[in-house]
Parts: C-alpha cells; structure tokens; sequence
C-alpha cells in the first residue's frame, strides 16, 4: 500500500492516512480486482490520464474557432456554465458508474440501470470507434507541421510560400496521408497494448506536464504581442445581443466533445480508479483543467490574430477557417510574427500531438477494454484486433482529401464528401448526443438513488459537494440541454 503512494498528491495522500488510522483491511472482493485488473496508481493518475483524454483536438483546434465564429464573450460565458452544468455532473456520473462496477461502458451501464442499458454502451464504443478513425487524421497532420516547422527553424523560412498551398498540398497526398496516419496509429496502439498503468498512465504523466510548459510558454508569448488586450476583451467581455439559440447548443455539444462524455470513455476510464480514490474530486480537477487549457489556447491564437493587419478579415472572410487557424495561419506566422516563433513553432506542433495523443489513447482503450471485458480477449490481443479494425476505416478517411475516386466522393448526408466528413458529421450531430441522453437517463432515472449516492458520499467528496444537487442536474437539467440538440439536429443544424 504503501508503496504505491505518488510522489505528488494532493488528494490521494490525505486518503492513503485516512486508511491506515482507520486500519481498514481490504475487503477481500477488493484484492480480488485489484489482482486480476489494472488500476490507476493513484488520484494523481487518474485525473492526468483522464485529463489527457479531455485535452485535445476539441481544445486546441474546434473551441477557438466556434468562439470566434459565435462572437466570443457571451459564447464563452454560455460554455463555461455548460461546462459547470451538463459537463461536471456527467463527468461524475460516468466515473461513478466505470468506478462502481469495475467494468467497461457495456458492462458498468448494465450493471448500473439493467441488461438493455448495455445497448448504450455498444453505441458508445461503436461511437469511439468511428472517431477514432479519423481523428488519427488530424492528428497526423500536427506530424507534418512538426517535421516542416523543424525544418524551417533549423532551415530557413520560405519566403513567399503561400500557407494554404502547403496545407493542400499534403492532405492531397495519398502516401502523405497514409503514412502519418499509420504513425499516429501505432503509437496508440503501442501504449494502449501496455495496459492502463503501464502504458497510458505512465505516458499521461510524461506528457501532461510538457503539454502544460509548453502552452504556458506559447501563453506568455502570446500575451506580449500587441493584439494580445484585443483579443482579451474579444474573450472575456460578453456582449448578449450578438447570442444566438444555436450558439447556446453548440456550446452544450462542445461540453460534451471536449470533456470526452457521452461515449463510455470516461467510464472506462473510471472503471480503473480503485475504491478510495474520490470521483467528485477527480472530475472537478479534469474539468477545470480541461478548461484552462481550452482557455489558453484561445487567448493564444486569438493574441496572435488580433496582432496581425489583415488577419481578422481573413478569418472573418472564412479564407481561414476551423483547420485553417491551427494548420494555415499559424505555421506561417510563427515565422513572421510571434516572438520566438522559431523555437515555439515546433514545440507547439510538439504539443498539438501529444494532446492528440492521449486522446486517441483513450478512444482506443474504450473499443479494446469492450473486446477485454465483455469479449474475453487478452490485452494484447484486444488492443491489436482493434487497432488493426480502426485503421481500416483510417484508410478511408485519411483518403478522403486526395482526390481519390470513391475514398473522396463516396456522399452519404448531403455535402459531406468522403469518410472522413461522413463519420465526423453523425458523430458530433448524432452519437454523441444520443450516447450522453442515455447515459445521464441511465445514471438519473435508472439506477438507484441510494447506488449513487453511495459512490459520491462515501468520505472521500470534498466540501462544495451535494449529492442532491448533483442529482437534480443529471436527472433533468442535462437531458433536457442534450435533447434540445437532438431536436435542432433532427431540424436540420448541424454542429460538425
Ligand atoms: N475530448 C477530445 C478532444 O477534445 C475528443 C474526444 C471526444 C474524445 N470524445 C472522446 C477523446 C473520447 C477520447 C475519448 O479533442
């Protein structure tokens, strides 16, 4: 017991003492699990490596361009109460469910409300399959601007290259596209094959804090450049009049995207925290860290924006669009006008990956532990089959921007060419809406009161924490903010 306490802890500590004053002996189904599965070492671990999940392409890429495209200020006061109440009870409640039942998605949502519930589960991981898939794409992507930015600061910066050019040029090439999407997914599946303690936690713990020095760095940067107060005020002041009711729901849907809810990814995830970790306390310090970061991001690309003469116009325009920020503008600019562009230009494609990285980390563990826990494959095996299955339809999306007959035309909803636009579409509109409406029915309406409440009021919550607040919140405020999107999307918005 002893042996496992972190090096650094705030809340496991506290908890390790509370057991060895008390004196408790394990029970024995305890020791039992705790043998045949793996778990988090400890509170610091979970929320890293859940926090590495939450940490992505969503923060990075899709929230500061949905805050520009709905004006800013009000947008983001809107999200930030999204994120406080769809997002944290949610968040609870799928690692109450992962941690009670010590199963994957399928398992814990049978568990938690009845034997049809595991249809959700399915869903969710059919969901994780289908996101993973060209998700890698993306992250791919930060690979070549990591290898170019490289090359440019070491080289030199070509004079007169036009930006978008670049960008076309490499997602139109098939072997291009191949290739790094091959690499991002067998890094994946590299840590996921080692399991949650070996692999992805020890990879969360390593990665984590250089994604925070790294952005802390590219933040104090940003904040010295002159568009920097603009860009502030753009953020931080809302202005009510320029709010739209979609705006409103784009900001549920990205609670939702961002925090990795309504796919059984944290509860999978949850289904490794051991008993005297606190799930309240862990999801207050993924969320808020989750939000920071999506924070920072945005005052650091909107600093750099405001900065340049010209630039607003032409995102504005939409010559610069959701990719064009993170994948045109900014290699250039970092070259042109950031201070000390040419050492943050790397490290920040350095950080676009790793971000990306312990995401897809945990979008593949929610297919593998379905495969392990529900299927009865070995880790190494499950982490294999579903790998190599996942990849398969990377191919198709990896394909989709080159032009090739069929991997680029195939049309399924209307305007959304290629696999790749297709998945992404009925992921955000419909998957994972419909996995979150199940899940806060399962966890509000179906499983008991007093199962929940004793897996959040169980001596290990902290202060602020009130079960029946939570209780009001999953049962009626989040249903109702999720099922308001279903109906927009069934009217026809679309919030890919
Ligand atoms: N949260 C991730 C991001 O912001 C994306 C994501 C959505 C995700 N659902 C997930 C990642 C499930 C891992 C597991 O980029």
């Amino acid at each position: 017991m002893l042996g496992e306490e972190p090096l650094w802890c705030p809340f496991g500590v506290e908890q390790y003492n509370i057991r060895l004053t008390q004196g408790t002996p394990p029970n024995r189904l305890e020791a039992h699990m705790s043998q045949t599965r793996d778990h988090w070492s400890s509170n610091t671990g979970l929320v890293l490596a859940a926090t590495g999940s939450a940490i992505g392409l969503g923060n990075l890429w899709k929230f500061p361009y949905i805050t520009w495209v709905n004006d800013g200020g009000a947008f983001v006061l809107v999200y930030l109460i999204c994120i406080a109440a769809v997002g944290l009870p949610i968040m609870m409640a799928e690692l109450l469910i992962g941690r009670r039942s010590q199963k994957s998605a399928v398992g814990a949502l049978k568990d938690a409300a009845g034997p049809a519930w595991g249809l959700i589960g399915g869903w969710g991981v059919t969901a994780g399959f289908i996101l993973l898939s060209y998700y890698t794409v993306i992250a791919g992507w930060s690979l070549f601007y990591f290898a170019k930015t490289v090359s440019w600061t070491f080289g030199s910066f070509p004079e007169g290259m036009v930006a978008g050019d670049l960008f076309n040029d490499q997602v139109s090439s098939a072997p291009l596209q191949l290739g790094l999407s091959l690499a991002f997914s067998a890094a994946t599946i590299g840590v996921v094959y080692f399991g949650v303690s070996k692999g992805i936690e020890r990879v969360a713990r390593v990665f984590l804090p250089i994604l925070f020095g790294i952005l802390i760095l590219m933040l104090i940067s940003a904040l010295g450049m002159s568009g920097s107060g603009e860009a502030l005020t753009f953020i931080f002041r809302p202005n009510f009049t320029e709010l739209e009711p979609s705006s409103v729901l784009e900001a549920v849907g990205h609670s939702f995207f961002t925090l990795s809810l309504g796919m059984g990814a944290m509860i999978t995830y949850g289904s490794y925290i051991s008993r005297k970790q606190s799930v309240v306390k862990a999801s207050g310090a993924i969320v808020a860290l989750d939000t920071i970061i999506a924070l920072f991001a945005t005052i650091i690309m909107f600093s750099v924006i405001f900065s340049v003469t010209g630039m607003q116009q032409q995102v504005d325009a939409g010559e610069v669009g959701a990719v064009g920020m993170l994948f045109v503008a900014l290699p250039e600019l970092f070259y042109t006008q950031v201070p000390f562009g040419v050492v943050l230009g790397p490290l920040f494609y350095v950080l676009v990956a790793l971000a990306a990285l312990t995401s897809t980390i945990s979008l593949l563990e929610v297919v593998t532990s379905y495969l392990i826990d529900e299927r009865g494959l070995g880790r190494h095996k499950a982490t294999i089959v579903s790998g190599v299955a996942i990849f398969v339809f990377t191919i198709f999306a990896a394909l989709s921007f080159t032009g090739t007959p069929f991997f680029s035309t195939l049309e399924v909803f209307q305007g959304k060419a290629g696999w790749f636009s297709t998945a992404d579409h009925f992921v955000s509109n419909w998957m994972l809406p419909i996995g979150g409406l199940g899940i806060t029915i399962a966890v509000g309406w179906f499983m008991t009161r007093k199962a929940s409440e004793s897996e959040l009021v169980d001596g290990t919550e902290p202060k602020w924490f009130n079960y029946g607040v939570w209780r009001f919140f999953v049962r009626f405020i989040a249903p109702a903010a999720v099922l308001a999107i279903i109906l927009f999307v069934i009217l026809g918005r679309d919030f890919s």
